[in-house]
């Protein structure tokens, strides 16, 4: 402890002034669960063995040119051989959650028309039973970006109505093999940020696109990503009616969602900015919430998609509405929203897709916080508290966990391991971010958990191995794990209950 005080001082007075950060995790109620997160293909590698199949993002990643630096999930943390030591280490930072995702084609590598692996089956419940040993609960996301790339070749993915018949049939399969055991369930990662990618940008695959956004491969349509989403929101509903059908009452857990949930502050004080906040919101998170809570899209998606916004038929709604017994909320950051209905703005923005909104980072030259690997997120710790407070007004205070939080670096060429591993700026961001949370609770916010994104670095998508969000350091060539100066820190937070400050 004595180690970490100057590193402690040091983020207090780097700190934004007005941020409180002598957070303690006594400002938390009893039973909340503290953890960390990743996802399977970010980290397990093993792509190929016991009768995995190939996944979307194994084809895409091998395709040069696609990710940075050529980067790939072949091997990605060998978390699928190291699993063990990966749980000696979070017990050692004494979480008691970890949320990880099933690995699609690892379970089911032929979708629904194959056998069930297992080999598969095996590694997770050596995974979960060896969690649960160290008193850890699992805290598992049935879907996070990676399927078998034999369901896109066949149906087209999340544009087919196909999809939802293979989303259930993989969620039964976790439920009867793993339901006894897992009590959290959380049916989808970011379907509002995947379909942004994958279906606006056209940057993930299958690289589709929406006009007049980028340069697509493969189709290009302003209906696709509104199907896409359909189809997402629909599986998730069919997965929670045949849980609380068949499985909720005998293995008694409970089931939500995982959203992309940025927040948005108005560019100008003015009206029209802040209608444009508004519209953000409704556009990112009620997108799916208002349907999943309500039972149809925001009234602001109906008035400037029309009839592009598909339905729910009476049946539908019937069971898509109150299909969450949680939600879990991904927040890194918040952006400024411009209205572009009134004024002019770049390419893209004007188009009633993004809800005539323009986002940005900057204003007037000054960022509106301090930068981190992602272009897109910043460091602004009072976002944590207004998302949570937005999500709490608008949907009737359900039980929110904050699924994801998390900082990654700058990027940087030939960075020295020793300065990623004294990540001081981490350990003021989650300081910061946490505190914001610590007042959400209480003024009366609903929020039962929190996961720093991720125990250890990994593969970040796009950007491969090159933006870093880990409490550990990976070492590309040998794979050894290093705790870094925050890990240190979020485990004195654990046990501890003064404050650091
Ligand atoms: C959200 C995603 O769920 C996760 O896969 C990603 O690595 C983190 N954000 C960081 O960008």
């Amino acid at each position: 402890l004595l180690q970490l005080w100057p590193v402690l001082s040091l983020a207090k007075s780097t700190c934004n002034e007005n941020e409180q950060v002598d957070v303690k995790r006594s400002d938390f109620p009893d039973g909340f669960l503290f953890g960390t997160a990743t996802s399977s293909f970010q980290v397990e590698g093993a792509y190929l063995e016991d009768g995995k199949s190939l996944s979307n993002w194994d084809v895409f990643s091998h395709i040069p040119g696609n990710i940075e630096n050529n980067d790939n999930g072949d091997v990605a943390d060998d978390h699928y051989h190291r699993f063990l030591e990966d749980i000696e280490i979070m017990h050692s930072l004494g979480v008691n959650s970890y949320r990880f995702s099933i690995s699609w084609p690892r379970i089911l590598p032929k979708g629904r028309f194959g056998e069930v692996n297992p080999a598969g089956i095996n590694f997770y419940n050596y995974l979960i039973d060896n969690l649960l040993l160290r008193g850890i609960e699992p805290f598992v996301t049935i879907y996070h970006h990676d399927f078998p790339q034999q369901i896109e070749d066949k149906y087209g993915s999340w544009l087919s109505p196909q999809m939802q018949k293979e989303f259930v049939h993989l969620a039964k399969t976790c439920f009867e093999n793993f339901g006894d055991r897992v009590k959290y369930w959380a049916t989808l990662n970011e379907p509002n940020l995947l379909t942004d990618m994958a279906y606006i940008r056209g940057t993930y695959p299958p690289t589709h696109c929406s006009a007049p956004f980028g340069n697509c491969s493969a189709g290009n349509s302003d209906t696709e990503p509104l199907i896409v989403l359909h189809n997402m929101l629909l599986s998730h509903a069919k997965a929670v009616k045949l849980y609380r059908k068949h499985f909720q009452e005998k293995q008694g857990g409970s089931m939500g969602i995982v959203l992309h949930s940025m927040m948005y502050e108005p560019l100008r004080d003015e009206d029209s900015d802040r209608q444009a906040v508004s519209r953000a919101l409704a556009f990112n998170v009620g997108w799916m919430l208002d349907p999943l809570v309500f039972g149809d899209y925001p009234a602001e998606m109906r008035e400037y998609l029309g009839s592009q916004l598909p339905r729910f038929s009476k049946e539908e709604t019937k069971y898509v509405k109150g299909s969450l017994d949680f939600i879990g909320i991904n927040h890194y950051s918040t952006l400024y929203a411009k209205d572009c209905i009134h004024s002019v703005c770049v390419l893209g923005s004007n188009h009633a897709i993004r809800g005539f909104v323009y986002t940005t980072g900057e204003r007037d030259g000054i960022m509106i916080g301090e930068p981190t690997g992602n272009p897109r997120f910043f460091v602004v710790p009072e976002g944590m508290e207004k998302i949570v407070d937005y999500v709490k007004d608008r949907y009737k205070n359900i039980p929110m966990y904050v699924t994801e939080n998390g900082y990654s670096p700058p990027k940087q060429k030939n960075q020295r391991s020793q300065d990623l591993v004294d990540d001081v700026k981490r350990i003021e961001y989650h300081s910061g971010y946490l505190s914001a949370l610590a007042r959400a609770i209480r003024n009366g916010a609903d929020v039962r958990g929190y996961f720093i994104w991720s125990l250890m670095d990994n593969f970040e998508w796009l950007d491969g191995y090159s933006v870093m969000f880990g409490l550990y350091y990976i070492d590309r060539q040998t794979l050894e794990r290093t705790p870094k100066l925050s890990a240190t820190w979020f485990k004195n937070f654990l046990t501890d209950n003064t404050s650091h400050t």
